[in-house]
C-alpha cells in the first residue's frame, strides 16, 4: 500500500497566515499540521509516501520532511500546478503509485482515537473503503447516506440539504482501479476532479466499504481560523491530560518498527533543547528501555 498526501490549495480561507506559510505548515499546537497526517499513514503501516503541493510550498515541505529516510520512510514529492480537484492526485501520482492500493489523505485532516484504523488499513485488499463522521455541518463536507441496515447508499459532495449528519473524512483507501477510475471523471461544475465522484462509481460497481467511526474517534480539519483554533486546543487538552503525543511521526515509525531504538535515540540527540526531544527521550525512549530491561 503507497500513501498520499494532499497538501494543495490556497489557504485562502485562512488568509493572511497562509500569505507566506502554506496552510499545512501551520502550528496545530506544537507541530506542523501535515505532521498529523503523516502520522496517521505511519500508524497504517505505510512506508512509501507522495507528498503533492504547490510549485510555490513544494520546497518547504521538502525542507521540512526531506527523503524521509530518517524516519524509515520514502518520501516523493509530485506538483499540482493549479487545484484542479482532490482526485486529480492519483493522475499525479500515478508513476508512484504503480501497480500498488494507495491511502489519500487530505493535509489538513487531523485524526487521532484508538487503533481502528490499523485494523482497517491491516484488512484492506480490494474495492474502496473510506469513513462516515457524525457532524453537526454535514453540508461543509462529503455526505454519506446509509439505510436501516446500515449499508451506504448514497454520497454527495457538500449538498444544500444533507441526506444525513455522516460526512466523509479526507482518508480514502482505493485499489489500484483508482487511477483508471479518475482518469474517466469529468470535471464538475467547478471545475474539479472530485473525490466523491471516484467514491460513487466504486458504490456502483459494488465495491465501496463505509466504516462508521464511533463516538470517541476525533475528527478535525483544521481548514478555517476557528477550526484551526480547535484542533490546536483539542490536542494541547489531551497531550496535557495524558503525557503524550499525538501526531509525532518519530513516535509512530519506532512503534512500527520503521526505526531501531537506536536510531529513534541518534535522532532525539540531533533535535534542540526543546519539549518535543523532552517527550521523545523521557517518555517514548526511556519506556523502551524499561521494558527491554
Ligand atoms: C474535501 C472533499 C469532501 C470531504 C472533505 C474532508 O472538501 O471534497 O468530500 O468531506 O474534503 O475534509 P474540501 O476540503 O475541498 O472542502
Amino acid at each position: 500500500m503507497k500513501g498520499i498526501i494532499l497538501a494543495g490549495g490556497a489557504g485562502s480561507r485562512l488568509y493572511p497566515l497562509t500569505l507566506v506559510a502554506s496552510k499545512q505548515l501551520q502550528p496545530v499546537y506544537d507541530k506542523p499540521m501535515v505532521y498529523y497526517p503523516l502520522t496517521t499513514l505511519i500508524e497504517g503501516g505505510i512506508r512509501e509516501i507522495c507528498l503533492i503541493s504547490t510549485p510555490q510550498d513544494l520546497p518547504r515541505f521538502q525542507q521540512l520532511l526531506g527523503d524521509g529516510a530518517a524516519w524509515g520512510l520514502r518520501i516523493e514529492y509530485r506538483e499540482q500546478a493549479r487545484p484542479e480537484g482532490i482526485a486529480q492526485a492519483f493522475l499525479i501520482a500515478a508513476s508512484f503509485i504503480g501497480p500498488d492500493a494507495v491511502t489519500l489523505i487530505l493535509g489538513d485532516n487531523v485524526f487521532y482515537g484508538g487503533e481502528s484504523f490499523q485494523k482497517t488499513f491491516g484488512e484492506f485488499n480490494t474495492g474502496a473503503t473510506i469513513f462516515g463522521y457524525h457532524v453537526k455541518d454535514p453540508e461543509r463536507y462529503g455526505v454519506v447516506e446509509f439505510d436501516a441496515s446500515g449499508q451506504a447508499i448514497s454520497i454527495q459532495e457538500k449538498p444544500k440539504e444533507p441526506k444525513s449528519n455522516y460526512a466523509v473524512p479526507g482518508l480514502y483507501l482505493f485499489d489500484n482501479h483508482v487511477v483508471e477510475i479518475t482518469r474517466n471523471l469529468k470535471p464538475s461544475a467547478r471545475g474539479e476532479l472530485e473525490i466523491t465522484d471516484v467514491n460513487v462509481e466504486y458504490m456502483r460497481r459494488g465495491l465501496l466499504r463505509v466504516r462508521r467511526l464511533g463516538r470517541g474517534f476525533a475528527w478535525l480539519d483544521a481548514g478555517t481560523s476557528s477550526s484551526l483554533h480547535e484542533a490546536s486546543a483539542y490536542v494541547q487538552t489531551i497531550e496535557k491530560r495524558q503525557g503524550i503525543k499525538i501526531g509525532c511521526p518519530e513516535e509512530a515509525a519506532f512503534r512500527r518498527n520503521f526505526l531501531s531504538l537506536a536510531q529513534l535515540e541518534s535522532l532525539a540527540e540531533k533535535m534542540p533543547r526543546c519539549e518535543y526531544r523532552e517527550y521523545l527521550v523521557n517518555e517514548v525512549i526511556a519506556e523502551a528501555k524499561r521494558l527491554a530491561n
